[in-house]
């Protein structure tokens, strides 16, 4: 295992390897089929070794799993199928002990229908101050029957489900993710509350989900095509809430990242302004084509719209809601939509994995934090889930069309040879290991975690290595980006200290930059010294 290295006090974030975990999916430490606490704890050292410098955890809290944790009953407690709060408590020291921050995943759009506010609404009924702290609404029409607006829900289907008494309430997502009303002073307290509860606990950082859709027009009007301004995203008053937060977070130097899906840079980058998000995701990057000048221009633009506000840009290519990287890359349309998703699409993956091998050092070599997913670093393919087994409410509510996110959320393997390939943690001493809850494919022993480490050419050793250059060599992270001039189809820029990134998207090899040493290619040079197609090299010396 790799000497622990001491967490670094400045600003860590502007440059920082942080690594998604979805606990339910990472490692099951008690042979129940689930990830857990226990799990994630007992594969620490993996962590340590690939040499990442944060883990945010997507929800763990208690949970009736609608939605994958993303509707939450008790935001202070962890589900009982992953844990116990000490064991949240013990796995963020244990972490810190190996020089990993943690970040937790706060929900506040929206709460469980289980969660006890929404329950007491339910209780209470119309114009209780129960049912204020979301948005319950009486129906249109003459007997109420048609809902009180239009909006269509993010996950297909309608925003509005009628209660027992007649009223409607909002919910972005499913029925069983009740919106609050962030115009409610109890919403405001408790989320805040909820921050310091987790920063008490060691916690360095926070990622807000949906962070765009909290505040709705307090008129909840109709949306058509042309609405100007859109009722429900991205509202002015979003920004008090987060220079709110910031001031709670400044308290403990603990730092925001926000899920914003945004189209429109300026607005984007309003939330990355002094005083309010450290960081967002780079949702350009990640759903940009593998083609040469879409890339740069989302580079160049991602640069540029952060540079005014002094905020760092952060780069992920893939996370627990889209197409894995290595299957995105091997297909015709390269690009990620969650529009056009469908079934049986076909998928070279061989020629994905050397694009995402590429794509992996491009990302490293930018100025700024890069976020991976867990499984990226093994090169795991989008898995096909047999119907019957699919659980993601994104599929059913497309009415079956769309496969759903649970492809991308399989189980890890860790062990080739032992049952579910070693994903419960006791199954390597015991040989036991309940039924993953989520099939894993037969083919995935290669993909092992212990396979891969003895494999210099697997793409476990390429992050491995590349993650060890970014955290020892100069010029890596935070700092300028210069493109240089080169051959069409080819990305070349360096970096501070004569380090220089080039990635060859044509369908033939290139010559090398002119350069003093190699520091690391996606895969290996032409004998001639050439860099093949779907390769990045990394490499030093600056130019003549
Ligand atoms: C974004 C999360 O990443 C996704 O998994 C979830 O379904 C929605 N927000 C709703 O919370």
């Amino acid at each position: 295992m790799a000497a622990p290295q001491p967490p670094r006090t400045d600003a860590w974030w502007r440059d920082a390897v942080i690594y998604q975990v979805y606990p339910r999916s990472f490692a099951d430490g008690d042979g129940d089929g689930t990830g857990d606490l226990a799990g994630i704890r007992a594969r620490l050292p993996h962590l340590a070794e690939l040499g990442v410098d944060a883990v945010w955890f997507t929800p763990w809290y208690t949970s009736p799993m609608i939605d994958g944790g993303y509707d939450v009953t008790d935001y202070r407690a962890i589900d009982p199928a992953f844990g116990t709060l000490d064991d949240a408590e013990k796995l963020i020291a244990e972490a810190h002990a190996l020089g990993i921050r943690t970040i937790v995943d706060i929900v506040p759009n929206h709460v469980s229908d289980q969660h006890p506010w929404f329950q007491a609404a339910l209780t209470a009924g119309p114009g209780s101050p129960e049912r204020a702290r979301f948005h319950f609404r009486p129906g249109r029409g003459e007997h109420g029957q048609d809902p009180p607006n239009t909006w269509p829900s993010q996950f297909s289907g309608t925003t509005w489900t009628r209660v027992p008494d007649g009223e409607y309430y909002l919910h972005l997502f499913t029925p069983q993710q009740p919106d609050l009303n962030w115009n409610h002073p109890d919403v405001r307290r408790e989320h805040e509350d909820i921050l310091r509860f987790w920063f008490d606990r060691g916690v360095a950082g926070v990622r807000i989900d949906s962070a765009a859709l909290l505040v709705k027009h307090p008129d909840l009007p109709d949306l058509h095509e042309d609405t100007d301004p859109h009722p429900y995203i991205d509202q002015d008053e979003l920004h008090d809430i987060y220079r709110s937060w910031r001031t709670v977070a400044d308290q403990y130097g603990a730092v925001f990242v926000g899920e914003v899906w945004l189209p429109d840079a300026e607005r984007f980058a309003r939330y990355l302004r002094p005083g309010e998000l450290h960081t967002a995701f780079n949702f350009s990057f990640l759903t940009c084509p593998w083609e040469p000048e879409r890339l740069r221009a989302a580079i160049d633009d991602t640069l540029a719209e952060h540079a005014p506000v002094g905020a760092p840009a952060t780069w992920v290519l893939c996370n627990h809601d889209v197409t894995r990287t290595v299957t995105r890359y091997g297909r015709t349309d390269t690009a990620f939509d969650f529009a056009t998703k469908t079934f049986d699409t076909p998928t070279d993956l061989q020629l994905g994995t050397r694009r995402a091998r590429a794509a992996a050092l491009l990302t490293l070599a930018l100025p700024g934090s890069v976020y991976l997913y867990q499984g990226e670093e093994l090169g795991l393919p989008e898995a096909d889930i047999p119907r019957e087994r699919i659980q993601d409410p994104m599929h059913f509510r497309s009415g079956g069309t769309d496969p759903g996110r649970d492809g991308c959320r399989v189980p890890l393997p860790w062990h080739a040879d032992a049952p579910h390939y070693g994903f419960s943690t006791t199954s390597t001493q015991t040989g036991t290991g309940g039924e993953p809850w989520l099939p894993q494919p037969d083919d995935w022993a290669d993909y092992a975690v212990d396979r891969q480490a003895t494999d210099p050419h697997s793409m476990l050793t390429l992050y491995r290595r590349a993650l060890h250059l970014r955290r020892t060599e100069p010029g890596f992270g935070d700092g300028p980006l210069t493109w240089q001039p080169t051959h069409p189809g080819v990305l070349t820029f360096t970096r501070p200290h004569g380090l220089t990134c080039t990635v060859n998207l044509t369908d033939h090899p290139v010559p090398l930059p002119p350069h003093t040493h190699l520091l690391l290619t996606s895969n290996p040079l032409h004998p001639d010294g050439t860099l093949p197609p779907d390769t990045t090299a990394w490499l030093r010396g600056r130019r003549p």
